[in-house]
């Protein structure tokens, strides 16, 4: 793990970063006329990032392209932060400094996508070669950012790295049970409150989207709560976030082909990661802000006993659903956490699940659809979401999308047909709602199966930066 730390020496560093966002001061970085003149015309070539490679020491000169625009400005400095990453690791270089020039703004981006990128999981990794590289430490110069905004950083990033971990674990060792452990040892770490709730539990209260999904499974289902409620607080109804903790979606008996469609399936828990991270940071980083998390988690499998299409189901809230397709598990978890975010009496719910295959097919990898009943609250988390660059493409959410999820037998059906499936699931989970509502389907990037500059590879931890940057935001405005 990174450690993000302040320093009054970063100058004599032998692995210094100079990071300028506006015009190059030459002396001040301590560059000889000569290393001057390179770096300036490689500035000129469009380079950003000029490693000069002193034998005993480097200098490592940034400077992103800037466009007036704060949104594309702060991401190509965490772009640039991912180009530093990719010297550190052809040289090996473990530890470094930066300062920041100045008038420099967006360090703190450019140290965040620096930090981000240094993620590696190697658990399962037995070879030397694999394990012998990872980056330690970022000394930051004092005059450049606060201890307060690096202490921030660090929590973020670590809180990034802790929900991507929990995506990549496969569900032979992250099943259910598990995933609630990791959680109580985040939550004790961290400072938030995690309740389980058990098998029987879940049962006592009846809630049948989880136990009909869970039907198929050897093992117990759970129902996390987690929550952060500081004495300060300035919320007086709590914010509720809700993911999705499929452990593994096999389809059940609508069985997903693999490969292609199964065998990235242990991500499908993305969403409660999230949510678990987005926790971490706020806890962490002691946001005043009342903020509870719902976690149903289960895997989907075809066991002998497993719910069946054509199956009619009651919920948790006492709306029956007949099951045309076992795959569109989500919603039938979801559904049941939804309606126990009521008793909260909530300022705003978020939920958050690699929901559908049609959100991935409306806009690929690089954002997240959302919909929902909250529309003040969908335009400043579209806000939120430009500064972090977790983009939010908002879908309409007409109410005929509602009647295709009308049943014959039951009250709704679990699919939609072919067309508007993002939409018809989320109209599914509007079914269980009372309060102020936002849906976002992340199942497109949650998981990358090849690696996307700072996102990396496999798990993103997508929506704890978003998360946590709407909640920030949201109580400090
Ligand atoms: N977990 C999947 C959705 C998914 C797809 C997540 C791709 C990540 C990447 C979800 O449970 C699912 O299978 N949805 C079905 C719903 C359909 C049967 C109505 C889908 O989208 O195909
Ligand atoms: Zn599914
Ligand atoms: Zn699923």
């Amino acid at each position: 793990m990174i450690q993000l730390k302040s320093t009054a020496q970063a100058k004599n560093h032998a692995c210094l970063i100079w990071y300028a966002d506006n015009d190059l001061q030459t002396d001040a970085a301590g560059l000889t006329p000569a290393e001057a003149t390179f770096v300036q015309k490689q500035f000129d070539n469009k380079k950003t990032v000029v490693e000069i490679n002193r034998l005993t020491s480097w200098v490592i000169v940034v400077k992103p392209t800037t466009k007036d625009d704060a949104t594309t400005d702060r991401e190509a400095a965490r772009k640039a932060g991912h180009s530093v990453y990719q010297i550190f690791k052809k040289y090996e270089i473990r530890e470094a400094a930066v300062i920041a020039q100045s008038g420099a703004s967006r360090t703190a981006d450019f140290i965040e996508g620096l930090a981000l990128s240094t993620y590696q999981f190697l658990r399962y990794k037995t070879g030397a070669d694999d394990k012998k590289y990872s980056f330690n430490a970022l000394q930051i110069d004092a005059q450049s950012l606060t201890t307060a905004t690096i202490n921030k950083l660090q929590h973020i990033v670590t809180a990034v790295f802790h929900a991507r971990t929990l995506v990549n674990e496969p569900v032979s060792y992250l099943t259910a049970e598990q995933f609630s452990l990791e959680m109580q040892q985040l939550g004790s770490e961290a400072g938030f409150k995690v309740e389980v709730l058990n098998k029987t539990k879940i049962e006592a209260l009846k809630m049948g989207g989880i136990l009909a999904v869970n039907r198929g499974s050897q093992r117990p289902p759970t129902f996390n709560i987690l929550e952060w409620k500081p004495e300060n607080a300035k919320n007086k109804k709590p914010l509720v976030l809700v993911g999705k903790g499929i452990v593994y979606d096999t389809g059940g008996l609508s069985l997903k082909p693999t490969p292609g469609g199964m065998d990235s399936m242990k991500c499908d828990m993305a969403g409660g990661a999230a949510v678990v991270g987005a926790m971490y940071a706020i806890a962490k980083n002691k946001l005043p802000v009342h903020v509870i998390g719902l976690v149903p988690a289960t895997d989907n499998r075809p066991g002998e006993d497993a719910y069946t299409p054509g199956d009619v189901i009651t919920m948790f809230s006492g709306k029956t659903v007949e099951v045309l397709n076992t795959d569109a598990e989500g919603r039938l978890i979801l559904g049941d956490a939804l309606h126990y975010a009521k008793k909260y009496d909530p300022e705003l719910v978020i939920d958050l699940a690699t929901l559908t295959g049609a959100a991935v097919m409306a806009i690929g990898s690089h954002g997240c659809v959302v919909m929902g009943t909250a529309t003040d609250d969908l335009v400043a988390l579209r806000t939120a979401g430009n500064a972090v660059y977790e983009r939010t493409a908002e879908m309409p959410f007409w109410e005929e999308y509602g009647e295709m999820i009308v049943s014959k037998v039951a009250d709704i059906k679990n699919i939609g047909g072919r067309e508007g499936g993002a939409i018809t699931a989320g109209k599914f989970l509007a079914h269980f709602i009372d309060y102020p509502w936002i849906h976002i389907d992340i199942a497109g990037p949650a998981f990358l199966d090849a690696e996307s500059n700072y996102r990396g590879k496999h798990g993103t931890g997508t929506g704890v930066r978003l998360l946590y940057n709407f909640i920030e935001s949201r109580i400090n405005g």
